[in-house]
């Protein structure tokens, strides 16, 4: 039986010395190491052999088995790694081919001035805030001198979700936020950017529109930093040769309040269809915090003033690209959208 064996095991490397393709080693596996395969003939004539003898057939016929299935597995791997290779070799990268083109998105419009307004109030040190779109009446009103009832709340129609809460209809809500957060009342100097909501649906509004808000407080602040502010800001933004107009008239959180024009700059003041003939363009609210508010939200009005001011950043995204549909904004439509990403924008 060892010599059937060992002659078994030669047969077998024969075979295997002669493969050529993968496949083919799972048929040497099944012939002679298979449950019908020939060692398990051999073995099946065990039960002749002497006791003595039984042992020693086993562990030369357990050696064998590993010799072959050894010598099987290596050439697997073989195969495996050659087919690799004449896969790699096969798929080499022309990169002379021309390749598709990667469409990048752009920064939508709305976003361009957020940052630009970021940019000019940063260098100038202010802070950049935030604060919830979900607001309570108490922030977004009261604290800002519109108790209940008052009229001028009639100015901003409201998207009310309970009694208490509302979308905000003015980032001015931050200005009170940031009062009362500042328990130290130190000198504040901040802007925030940000969503806004009113119910409106006629052509030209928006039910949802962005806002930027600024407020500077601490003490001796007067109507020349206001104004020198403002200037600085408007002529980085939008050119430096325009002039600006300082309207008065009435918001509740203010006192004195003003409106602020900015020349033309489609026709420089002459008149024409963008400024109605006016030559001028109303672009900001503002005016000096009301004693009441900074009273309100724990600051002494004895010891310390403030300005604040707002404004959209649809108008002034319109008006620096010359957008003039307001709905584009918000439709993103891609042709549009795709004309922002140029460098020569900004
Ligand atoms: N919140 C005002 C609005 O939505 C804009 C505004 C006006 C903001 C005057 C101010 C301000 O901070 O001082 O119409």
């Amino acid at each position: 039986m060892e010599e059937q064996i060992k002659s078994m095991q030669e047969e077998a490397m024969q075979e295997l010395k002669q493969v050529k393709e993968q496949k083919e080693l799972n048929e040497i596996r099944v012939k002679f190491l298979g449950k019908k395969g020939k060692l398990t003939a051999i073995l099946r004539g065990m039960g002749a052999l002497s006791k003595e003898e039984r042992p020693r057939i086993g562990s030369l016929a357990n050696e064998v088995r590993d010799t072959i299935e050894n010598i099987i597995q290596e050439k697997e791997i073989y195969f495996e790694r050659q087919a690799m290779e004449e896969k790699l070799e096969k798929e080499t990268i022309d990169i002379t081919l021309p390749s598709k083109k990667i469409r990048t998105g752009s920064k939508h419009p709305i976003n361009r001035v957020i940052e630009e307004i970021e940019d000019i109030f940063v260098s100038m040190g202010y802070d950049v805030m935030s604060g919830p779109e979900l607001e309570t009446d108490e922030y977004c009103f009261e604290r800002l001198n519109l108790p209940k009832g008052h009229p001028a709340r009639d100015m901003q129609d409201s998207f009310y979700i309970t009694e208490e809460y509302l979308l905000r209809t003015q980032t001015s809500s931050v200005q009170a936020r940031t009062m009362m957060a500042n328990k130290e009342k130190t000198p504040i100097r901040m802007i925030c950017p940000g969503k806004t909501y009113r119910r409106e649906d006629d052509a030209t509004h928006s039910h949802q529109f962005g806002q930027v808000e600024g407020l500077v407080i601490d003490k001796d602040i007067t109507l020349a930093h206001l104004k020198g502010t403002l200037e600085e800001f408007v002529k980085r933004m939008l050119g430096e040769n325009l002039q600006l107009r300082f309207r008065p008239s009435y918001f509740p959180f203010t006192e004195p309040s003003y409106e602020v024009d900015v020349s033309c700059f489609k026709c420089g003041g002459k008149g024409c269809n963008l400024c109605k003939q006016t030559g001028w363009i109303e672009i900001l609210g503002s005016g000096m915090v009301h004693p009441h508010v900074l009273q309100m939200n724990g600051y002494d009005p004895e010891k310390y003033s403030g300005f604040a001011f707002g404004t959209g950043l649809d108008r002034l995204a319109m008006f620096k690209y010359g957008i003039t549909d307001v709905r584009l904004l918000y439709t993103n439509d891609v042709r549009f959208l795709n004309q922002f990403n140029r460098k020569d924008v900004d």
